[in-house]
């Protein structure tokens, strides 16, 4: 609880970065609701502000530094206006926002949520700035429910942190070290997720298929929660290609709710760069793996990540990414330009390339990529896909929006069906990322 004579009744919460973030912030909405604060989504009426921040490219810190001034000039006019930075910026720029943005009063690292009303009253008391960034080895939130909005789809963190140390990427730093949560406590969280009329479930983790719990398996952990009445889908996010397997792909392969779907992150087509990258695996077994995903789930949504201009990369590196993508055909791909990141082992690389050359290969990767999720997305025309209806499609009121099994968005006129309804729609065209369809009524 606040102490007694405290003016904070309300707070609003901007979330950053990734799933992970978002999941995180629901487990705060929880926190905060347990000591009586309300939530608002005006700014301008709330008693703390909290962000929850992201730290994997350099756009996203400068992002949030620029909220920050807005938030300065609320508490200018509020003196009593609690301002908290949480999550990976928190735990990366600790030093950086004492020095340089006296007014953020709480600091928060993103294994230290349970401390945050103590920390509140601590703040109230001593008017001074207050930071935990300690990382954990245990913290799982086992036993904290998120407070979820009503909706379609539950996200549910299964594991924390990572130990990959890819040579780019912030988040072993962030997050600090892999750590996974009992499989009894996952299986009750999703059964009260059930119970409160969500149908789908995403499980996540930075790393999420490396999940380890006592002698259960990233597999095993699917089964249960496949077992549980009332999952109508699951899916995950974010794996790591080293940890998929095909005891894995089987397991998916042999439930009807596990969704057809893997995001499968490719990084880079050339072994040269991936060995920099200290990704563990060459492009001939990231091709096999591929090849063995659709093998094992024919049909099965391909969705990749990749990052252009890594350090050292040459045109001939670049060109084997695009080699491995026409190869391969993801149905669709996240693409980045290189952003050196603090502690990581690339920013250390003498041979950063040049902002223009990654702009270059950045636009040339996103070109190609549309003609391949066009391709396979018009391959999908005069199929039937089971889709579940998760909203009314942003241009009509007459249209519903959902998604495939294999995660693509289909709209089509509405029928007698509702939302959370999983229906049989015919697809009738394609256009870019969405698909086009036709609900079969009675089939
Ligand atoms: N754990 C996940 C990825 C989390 S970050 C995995 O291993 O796939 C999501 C994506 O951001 C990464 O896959 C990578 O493509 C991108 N990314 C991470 N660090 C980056 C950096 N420094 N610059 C550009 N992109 C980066
Ligand atoms: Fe980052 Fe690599 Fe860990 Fe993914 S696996 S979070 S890219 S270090
Ligand atoms: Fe960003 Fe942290 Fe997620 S750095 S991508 S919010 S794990």
């Amino acid at each position: 609880m606040l102490q007694s004579n405290s003016k904070i009744k309300s707070y609003a919460l901007e979330t950053y970065g990734c799933q992970m973030n978002v999941a995180d912030s629901e487990l705060v909405d929880g926190i905060l609701k347990d000591i009586g604060l309300k939530k608002t989504e005006d700014l301008n009426n709330a008693d703390a502000i909290f962000v929850n921040t992201c730290a994997i490219r350099e756009n996203a810190e400068k992002k949030i530094h620029s909220r920050l001034g807005n938030f300065y000039k609320l508490k200018q006019e509020k003196p009593h206006l609690i301002i908290g930075v949480l999550g990976c910026m928190a735990q990366n720029l600790k030093n950086d926002l004492l020095k340089n943005k006296p007014y953020v009063d709480i600091i928060l690292g993103p294994d230290s949520y349970r401390n945050l009303p103590k920390l509140m009253n601590r703040h109230m008391m001593e008017k001074n700035s207050i930071v935990d960034t300690k990382l954990s080895r245990y913290e799982v939130y086992e036993d904290l429910f998120p407070k979820r909005n009503e909706g379609i789809n539950a996200w549910v963190s299964i594991m924390r942190g990572c130990d990959k140390f890819c040579s780019f990427c912030i988040v072993p730093f962030t997050r600090g070290r892999e750590r996974s949560r009992s499989v009894e406590s996952i299986v009750t969280e999703v059964r009260k997720a059930v119970d409160q009329g969500f149908v789908e479930i995403t499980l996540l983790g930075q790393n999420v298929n490396s999940y380890k719990h006592e002698n259960n398996s990233f597999a095993e952990l699917l089964l249960a929660v496949s077992d549980i009445n009332g999952v109508e889908r699951i899916r995950y996010t974010s794996p790591h290609p080293q940890d998929i397997n095909v005891e894995l792909l089987e397991v998916m392969a042999s439930r009807k709710n596990i969704c057809n779907y893997v995001h499968f992150p490719m990084q880079s087509g050339s072994n040269d760069i991936l060995k920099r990258m200290n990704r563990t695996y060459t492009k001939e077994h990231f091709h096999y793996m591929a090849d063995k995903i659709r093998e094992i789930m024919p049909n099965c949504g391909l969705s990749t990540d990749i990052i252009v201009g890594f350090p050292g990369e040459t045109d001939k590196d670049f060109e084997e990414t695009l080699d491995l993508m026409n190869k391969i055909k993801f149905n669709s791909a996240f693409t980045f330009k290189y952003s050196p990141r603090p502690y990581t082992k690339a920013e250390q690389f003498t041979d950063q390339v040049d902002e223009s050359i990654k702009k270059k290969r950045l636009d040339e990767l996103i070109t190609l990529q549309k003609e391949h999720t066009l391709e396979l997305n018009s391959k999908k025309i005069d199929s039937i896909e089971h889709v579940l209806i998760e909203k009314e499609s942003k241009k009509s009121s007459n249209h519903w929006a959902g998604r495939t099994d294999s995660n693509e968005w289909v709209i089509f006129e509405k029928k007698s069906s509702n939302i959370k309804d999983i229906v049989p729609v015919e697809i009738v065209n394609a256009t870019g990322v969405i698909l086009h369809g036709k609900e079969m009524v009675g089939a």
